[in-house]
This record gives C-alpha cells, structure tokens and sequence, in this order.
C-alpha cells in the first residue's frame, strides 16, 4: 500500500517507537486478579488494573455472568429501544438506582457511551456546561458533541473560585450544570464535592458526578465520592462504569431523575444507535453490587491498603502525589522515562503503567499503581521496594 496517509502513520509510528513512546499491548494469559500471567513474560503482580474490589474473577461475580449467559443467550443482537431490553436490564438498573439514591438508572454499553451521549441529548439553546479541565476524555468528548448554542466553560482543576466566577456570569443561562470526575484518574486526587454542591446550590446548578474511580472505592460502604463528602443526595447526576471496582467486565450508566433517563431513552444517540450489554455483563454487575452492599469491609481493606502503600512510597523517600484514591501516581518527568520505568518495573515481576504526553501534561510523565483489596502486604511492599531501588538507582547513575 502507497497511500499518503498510511505512509505518514507509518512514519509517525516509527518515530514513537524511536522515542521510546510506542505503546505495544500486552497480552494476558488467563483472568485478571493481583498476580496473572504475561504472554512471553510469565507471572506478574499486577497494578495496573481498576479492579479495586478484585471483583473481576469473584467466583460469585463470574457463576452470575454464566448463569445469565445459558438463560438469556450471548447477546440481545439489538438495541435497547428496538428489542434489546431484558428483564436482567431492568434489574441492573433498578440496583444502580437503589446505590446511588436516585429516581432511575439507564446502563449504556461503556461509561464512554453514557458520558458521551448524555449532554448533547439533555442541554438546550443558551444552557451552560462547566467543566473541570482534567476531567476525563469521555466527558470532554460528550460536552463537545453538543450544539453550538450550548455555552461550554472550563474551570480550572478543582477551582471553586474559578468555577464561582463563570457561574457568577452565566447566572441569566437558562441552566447551569458543573460537570465533574470524582476521583481524577490520572492525579489519584478527588472533587472537592462539598464546595461544588454548595455552589450549585447558591447558583442554581446541577452536579453531573462521573465516579467511575470512586464507585467502590471511596466513602465508608463504597459509595463513592459523594459519600465521602457526605452529599449523595446533593448530587443530581450520577454517571459511572461496570467496568472497573465492579468488575463486571463492561457497561456504564446514568443514573439520575426520571426525566433525564426518559429524555436519554428518546434522544441519547449511543443509546439509539448501539446495542445492549449482554445479560452476563448485567448479571455480574448487579451481583457485583449485592456483594459490595453486603460486605462494605472490602472497600475499608482497599482503603487501608491504598493509604498504607503512599505511606511506604513516602517512607522510602518518593513523593506520591497526594490523595485518598487507589490511584498512587508517581512522577518521573519525561514520558520514555515513565515508560523505561515501567520496563524496568515488569522485568522485576511488577505490572505498573507508564503513562506520559498527551495523556498527562509534557514533563509529567508518571507510573501510576493501582490498589486493589486483593493485593497483600507483600506484593505492595515488593513493589515499592523495586520503585526506590530503581529510581536510586538511575539517580546515582
Ligand atoms: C473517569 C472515567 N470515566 C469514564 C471512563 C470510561 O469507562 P468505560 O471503560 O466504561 O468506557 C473511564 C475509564 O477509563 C474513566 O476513568
């Protein structure tokens, strides 16, 4: 092929691998849990993954998925609205409703297809759609898919006086909606959701909340963000993944009033337009959530167990950014650096992600770690310890 276009890609290609910013997928071997198994590399301790919970291979989680999958079949082969609404649909639904208090729930085959069809199917002519700057791409994307007649603000990164100062001028909109992450992904550090009820109350504002890192995770049962600032009931929209602390494999949802979820029924076009989640994927994610209702201790373990690995990173002279998430980055400069690093990480038996630009800003290229319930003392504290003795390492270098 002598296309242009495919010369430039390959081109541009060879240039990120020279860079050492390539990004090559690697293949797993079996389930995800705290320890799996690399093609070509062998058994690994994994902290790389969202499966806080370690939900992802639960034998109840994965008996729930098999048993809806010999009930209901491999899929709906269709969209909810044409025939692709199972009772097993409803029911996840009705359970995502239930944990995050609201009227309703309404699931989409990814949180990227709920936070992407969402705004441009509720906003109207002169309404205002505020926007965190580090919140995630999927929420960027969906803010931009609306029409030209809806005024889009950012506001500096957890900012109240910036966000108070764009309320303040867009007071006469017809309405005005703050859209935030809970848990940042990429900073490991949270909304600060208190201030922004309190000023969506003064301006009247609604709060579209994406938890997606904080649904089992933060708050004393797992609720989430909101619970952790105490303002469950002070948030309007809820929006959020199956695919990470539930472990279900996939899916997101809205869950929110009424009004909304029928508005995204009639008009979200990734809704319209794609298909259903399997009834597996709906099996395990409500199996997910009795079993997360039923034994919040889970989510304090992974509490302790985040906190106590920043601790040790500290203890050992590094310099975690500072939070309360499960999401421990670590900043290491320039991305073929993080990406070294995380090399070098792997060849010590220890699965951790580089990221670096565009991802996060030029110059802040991180490893980030990822706690989860299941990892044990020792498989955190290996993995600290193999961090500062390379990075000791390359500075006596
Ligand atoms: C904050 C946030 N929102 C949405 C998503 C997308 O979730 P899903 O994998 O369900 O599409 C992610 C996943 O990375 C996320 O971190």
């Amino acid at each position: 092929m002598t296309n242009n276009l495919i010369n430039r890609l390959t081109a541009d290609l060879a240039a990120a691998d020279r860079n050492g910013t390539y990004k090559k997928l690697k293949t797993i071997e079996g389930p995800i849990g705290d320890r799996i198994r690399l093609k070509d590399i062998g058994e690994v301790t994994l902290l790389s993954s969202n499966d806080y919970l370690g939900f992802a291979n639960h034998p109840v989680v994965v008996e729930a998925a098999r048993d809806a999958l010999l009930r209901y079949g491999a899929s709906t082969a269709s969209v909810r609205f044409i025939c692709g609404t199972q009772d097993v649909h409803q029911t996840l639904e009705t359970d995502l409703a239930r944990f995050h208090g609201t009227e309703e729930a309404l699931t989409y085959s990814s949180c990227w297809a709920a936070n992407t069809g969402l705004f441009a199917a509720i906003c109207g002519a002169g309404d205002v759609i505020l926007s965190d700057e580090l919140n995630h791409a999927s929420l960027i994307d969906g803010i931009r898919a609306t029409t030209k007649d809806v005024v889009r603000g950012v506001y500096k990164h957890s900012d109240m006086a910036d966000l108070e100062a764009k309320l303040q001028k867009h007071i006469d909109a017809p309405s005005r909606l703050i859209v935030t992450d809970g848990v940042f992904s990429m900073e490991g550090d949270i909304a600060p959701l208190d201030k922004i009820v309190a000023l969506a109350e003064k301006y009247d504002a609604l709060v579209v909340l994406d938890d997606s890192h904080g649904l089992g995770v933060m708050g004393e049962t797992g609720h989430g963000t909101a619970e952790h600032f105490g303002v469950m009931d002070q948030i309007d929209i809820f929006t959020g993944t199956l695919g990470k602390a539930l472990g279900a494999g996939t899916g997101g949802f809205v869950a929110g009033p009424i009004a909304i979820t029928e508005t995204l029924i009639q008009k979200s076009r990734p809704h319209l337009f794609s298909n259903a989640l399997p009834a597996s994927v709906a099996a395990a994610g409500s199996k997910s959530i009795e079993l997360l209702e039923a034994d919040p201790k889970r989510v304090q373990a992974l509490q302790r167990k985040a906190a106590g690995f920043r601790a040790r990173l500290k203890a050992l002279g590094l310099n975690p950014l500072e939070g309360d998430s499960a999401v421990v980055p670590v900043i290491v400069g320039e991305t073929a650096t993080a990406i070294q690093l995380a090399e070098e990480m792997l060849n010590k038996g220890i699965f951790v992600t580089g990221f670096g630009f565009p991802v996060v800003p030029e110059g802040q290229a991180r490893l980030r770690f990822q706690i989860s319930a299941s990892h044990s003392a020792a498989e955190l504290e290996e993995a600290a310890s193999a961090l500062s003795n390379l990075l000791l390492k390359s500075s006596a270098a």
